[in-house]
């Protein structure tokens, strides 16, 4: 019998196309790929998704009433075996790209805890999440926002937070390719997220 391949789902958060952010998700899915993983790629900075309203249209349904391009991604996040969700650090946070995703996944977080799907729940499909980011400054708590924001979202969609690959004091555009490890670890780590076991 054939095992369907494993759906990697890579969310670029970054608006600056070629980034840092960019070449480690990129390395990261080719090396999914290579492993034979059916690979889609979103790029944030494509899509017009507006922030949550706050109008708890989604607590009776599950479903946002807003309709734009987030009615788009709802499925890929739902389809998605792996997901792996990068962002740099923008004022401590994940990008207002990134976050206008999380914030709209409130609709699943009404699926979820409010409405009881069982396919979010315990014994629904289990996905796992991977979290790349990237920060200028070297401060020890650089990413200690983005990770919470990233933990809780990951929650929502049954995505255990399996890892991170976070590098401190990359500004410039393609800085990170000064690091050449850093690419080759994200390769790796795209092999290793697809592989069963
Ligand atoms: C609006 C804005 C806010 C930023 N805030 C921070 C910050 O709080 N801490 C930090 O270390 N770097 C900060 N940076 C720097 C970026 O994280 C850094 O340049 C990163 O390499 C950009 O990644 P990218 O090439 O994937 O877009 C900020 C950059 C911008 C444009």
């Amino acid at each position: 019998m054939s095992r369907r391949p494993m759906k990697a789902l890579g969310i670029f958060g970054s608006p600056r196309r070629g980034g840092n952010t960019d070449l480690l998700l990129e390395e990261a899915l080719r090396g999914a790929q290579e492993k034979g993983a059916n690979v889609e790629r979103l790029y944030l900075s494509d899509y017009a998704i507006t922030p949550c309203k706050e109008c708890h249209g989604c607590d009776n349904t599950g479903n946002c009433v807003v309709l734009d391009d987030m009615q788009k991604i709802y499925p890929k996040l739902l389809e998605a075996d792996v997901i792996i969700f990068a962002s740099p650090i923008f004022f401590y946070g994940v990008t207002a790209w990134a976050k206008a995703l999380i914030d709209r996944s409130q609709a699943l977080w009404s699926r979820k805890y409010l409405l009881k799907d069982p396919s979010l729940g315990k014994e629904g499909r289990k996905r796992k999440g991977f979290f790349i980011s990237v920060g200028a400054t070297k401060g020890q708590r650089v990413f200690d926002g983005a990770i919470l924001t990233v933990k809780y979202f990951f929650d929502v969609l049954n995505a255990e937070y399996v890892g991170e690959l976070l590098f401190r004091g990359v500004e410039a555009k393609g800085d990170i390719s000064k690091h050449p490890e850093a690419l080759q670890q994200a390769y790796e780590m795209g092999r290793k997220l697809v592989s069963v076991g």
